[in-house]
């Protein structure tokens, strides 16, 4: 029998408290598209947008307002909004670097954004174009201001493992950040491993350092980047700390276009395989992404990296 023939895989519940049930937190609109060499048309981003939607993903991860020069792919943020058909239990949320872009996201009518910070110095320069303390300053009015409007904000922490210019970086170093992006109000930290150098250990003990300094894991969520092939691992080794959100693009799109070597995230459909084979609740369809994925992969005219969608499109 053919894996098209098999369709799913066997579920087989693990026995060891993984959550029942995991929140997956889309990214491939942002995440993936900001990292294209062509800029992808707006309508194709709608449409994506929507095929994510109706294979019953909840969280969708829309786009950005950052510097239209920073990041050309996403200068259509206002356009795309204001076409987005937003169905009903699902949030949108999209990134906000500055008082600037919070600005054009209250304009836009968002009720879900994401600050993005660094645990390393030099990411913070090259991303952002601040020092990492400066770049507290520039989040704290974008977070009092956002939940004065009644916004959720999440914050991301990007280089949490490895930095490629600053080698390995400590979990003191990660929770000593990440602490001040949850003490400025962020509802979640998402633990980027912005170039995919992660192992199975470090994130345990990265969990676990935060965990032993009373940040509780329902306040982490992960965001693996697949570059050595270690996101799924990755995966199992956060979920058995009991993470229970997990970041994941469609189709494996991406990589941050102020990282070299980041490759696409873990994705989606390879996240629902494998969820679905342990007996874990997340509410999407599979066949409905790789469908999804397939159209978007013709759309960019390549192949998805993504192995579930190889397996299973076409
Ligand atoms: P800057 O050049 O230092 O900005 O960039 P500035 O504050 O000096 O302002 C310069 C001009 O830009 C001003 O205009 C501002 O109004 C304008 P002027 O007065 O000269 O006419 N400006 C803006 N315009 C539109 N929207 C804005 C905005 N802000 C300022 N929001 C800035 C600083 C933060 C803006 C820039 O560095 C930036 O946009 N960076 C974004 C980089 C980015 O999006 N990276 C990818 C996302 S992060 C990621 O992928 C990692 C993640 O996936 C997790 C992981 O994997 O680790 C989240
Ligand atoms: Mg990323």
């Amino acid at each position: 029998m053919g894996t098209r023939e098999l369709g799913l895989p066997e579920r087989v519940p693990a026995t060891d408290g993984l959550p029942e049930r995991v929140t997956i937190w889309e990214v491939g609109p942002r995440d993936g598209l900001q990292n294209e060499k062509s800029t992808v048309p707006v309508t194709v981003k709608l449409e994506f947008l929507d095929r994510l939607a109706a294979a019953g993903l909840t969280t969708l991860e829309a786009t950005s307002f950052v510097h239209p020069k920073w990041v050309p792919q996403l200068a259509d943020a206002e356009e795309l909004l204001a076409g987005l058909n937003r169905r009903d239990g699902v949030r949108y949320p999209v990134l906000v670097p500055n008082e600037r872009g919070l600005d054009r996201a209250l304009a836009a009518g968002v009720s879900h954004i994401a600050v993005f910070g660094s645990a390393t110095e030099t990411f913070a320069k090259r991303n952002l174009n601040s020092s990492l303390d400066d770049q507290f300053a520039m989040f704290e009015p974008v977070v009092t201001r956002a939940r004065a409007e009644g916004l959720d904000v999440r914050g991301y922490l990007s280089m949490c493992f490895g930095d490629p210019w600053e080698g390995p970086v400590s979990p003191e170093q990660v929770v000593r950040v990440g602490k001040r992006l949850l003490e400025l109000g962020c509802s979640q930290l998402s633990l980027g491993d912005t170039i995919g150098v992660a192992t199975a250990g470090q994130v345990e003990r990265l969990v676990d350092t935060f965990t032993g300094q009373g940040i509780g894991v329902d306040a982490l969520a992960v965001h693996f980047h697949d570059t050595y092939g270690q996101a799924l691992t990755n995966t199992l080794a956060a979920l058995r700390r009991g993470v229970s959100t997990v970041d994941s693009s469609a189709g494996g799109l991406g990589g941050c276009p102020y990282a070299e070597s980041a490759t696409g995230n873990l994705a989606t459909e390879d996240l629902v395989w494998f969820l679905d084979g342990l007996g874990i609740e997340h509410g999407a369809d599979l066949d409905a992404l790789v469908s999804a994925s397939a159209w978007m992969a013709e759309r960019l005219g390549r192949p998805s990296p993504s192995r579930v969608v190889r397996a299973l499109a076409g």
